[in-house]
């Protein structure tokens, strides 16, 4: 089993790259089977998710040619099948995007019920409160989600709470249905902008995505493009807060600044400085952070997926902060992981109360999930002594090159195999 060993307590300093946008690439990915044209698409990022959904293509006649690291041809002109297997859903819950995207193109598609996950309850009641305004029925039989429709039929769609994995799965649905479709209190994310220019460059008119009402004009066919997906904002934000706790300064580049302005603000609030370029943003720290507080949003709030992380810098920072929840239940695991390394948090509900300490010391700590390991490795850097991350394959879902990246920034990080490793393990950084 993988792990990452980390000598803690060098400042990060210098450049890092940022690499496509997993989730905007996911919801690309799917809608690519929605033509029967050779679609390219650039940016891919090469982690173990996009992988995976690769494969669960592939599995149902989708041509995958991988022209380079980062960019892919995918031609969906021999779909053999609609349904999808239950082991890729298992290992990625966003493949349930080729719900929408067949049920578009082919008006007919089945996929495992996701079922929860690591950080909640999931559920996915408005994926399938779309599909039916669209005139889809909708049955679960044996445990899987079979929509089917003799003809999708534009519609107004209410949905109750805002939700990325909805508004890109019903969109896609609606682009190819007949007439008009208005989808209102949409989520507002970067990746749902992304899906929704990805589809008009195929041929789709949806308007108004960034917005809380996307308005949809359906087609009947959609066609070969060219696309790049957006760099990916919580990768940026996550060597923000690396650059943050080790006291470094950092240029984070191939980013739209504009998409990290919650994580800017809140870096800035907690004693960073912050400057935005064209596409770059730099983040330096010197001394001891400051606490705060801070709530989880949809976009354009503080995102979810940046919590572990300002918790990991707030635990280090001068007073009591508190944060709060408000996306997902079950995302505070990491804060028991973090008391392993002198953390100390109190978990009530959605909140966490966070009493600042001086340092972290290493200790061996286990990744709960992608977002929180990628967490405990900031930690792990700024911490005294040497830390060793286990269940890694969580972070290799969503980083590409995780330790890579951050040993170009002077970080010492090995992967290792095992603890025995470990024990011989020399931290020339290369
Ligand atoms: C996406 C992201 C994930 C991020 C999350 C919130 C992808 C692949 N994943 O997940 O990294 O943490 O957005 O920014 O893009 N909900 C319902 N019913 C539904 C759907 C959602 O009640 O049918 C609730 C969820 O339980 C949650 C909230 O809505 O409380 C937001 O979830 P949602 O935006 O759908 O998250 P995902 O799309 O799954």
């Amino acid at each position: 089993m993988e792990q990452f060993i980390i000598r803690g307590g060098n400042p990060l300093a210098g450049e890092v790259e940022i690499s496509g946008a997993k989730n905007a690439a996911l919801g690309i990915l799917a809608a690519s089977v929605m033509t029967e044209d050779t679609v390219l698409i650039t940016n891919l990022p090469d982690v173990r998710d996009i992988n995976v959904m690769l494969e669960a293509m592939t599995e149902i006649g989708v041509k995958v040619e991988r022209i380079t690291r980062h960019d892919v041809m995918i031609t969906s002109s021999r779909i053999s099948d609609v349904s999808i297997d239950y082991e890729f859903i298992k290992k990625i819950r966003a493949s349930y995007y080729l719900l929408g995207a067949l049920l578009g193109r082919f008006k007919k598609a089945e996929v495992p019920l996701p079922g929860g996950c690591d950080i909640g309850s999931r559920p996915i009641d408005l994926h399938l409160k779309g599909f039916k305004a669209l005139g889809a029925t909708v049955n679960i039989r044996n445990g899987s989600i079979c929509a089917e429709a003799d003809q999708l039929r534009g519609c107004h769609i209410y949905l109750d709470t805002v939700s990325v994995g909805a508004t890109i799965n019903i969109m896609m649905a609606a682009s190819m249905a007949e007439g008009r479709t208005i989808i209102e209190n949409c989520a507002r994310e970067p990746h749902v902008v992304d899906v929704a220019n990805f589809l008009n460059s195929m041929g789709a008119n949806i308007r108004g995505a960034g917005t809380d009402v996307i308005r949809i004009r359906g087609v009947e066919k959609l066609h070969s493009t060219e696309y790049s997906i957006i760099p990916d904002q919580i990768e940026a934000g996550t060597f923000m807060f690396a650059a943050a706790v080790t006291r470094g300064d950092v240029m984070v580049r191939n980013v739209i600044p504009k998409h990290l302005e919650a994580t800017s603000a809140k870096l800035i609030e907690i004693g960073c400085q912050v400057e935005e370029f064209d596409s770059a943003v730099r983040v330096a720290a010197t001394g001891r952070l400051t606490g705060t507080n801070v709530k989880t949003l949809p976009y354009p709030g503080y995102p979810t997926d940046m919590q572990p992380q300002i918790g990991v810098a707030l635990s280090l920072a001068t007073g009591t902060s508190i944060v709060t929840e408000s996306i997902f239940e079950n995302r505070f695991k990491y804060l028991d992981e973090l008391a392993r390394m002198g953390g100390i948090a109190k978990v009530e509900g959605n909140t966490a109360i966070i009493t600042g300490v001086e340092g972290f010391t290493g200790a061996r700590v286990s990744a709960p999930d992608l977002r929180a390991g990628a967490a405990l490795v900031i930690a792990g850097l700024a911490a005294e002594g040497i830390t060793i991350v286990d269940d890694i394959r969580y972070i290799q879902r969503g980083y590409e090159a995780f330790d890579e990246k951050l040993r170009s920034l002077g970080a010492e990080i090995r992967l290792i195999d095992s603890v025995r490793e470990a024990q011989k393990f020399n931290f020339r950084v290369v």
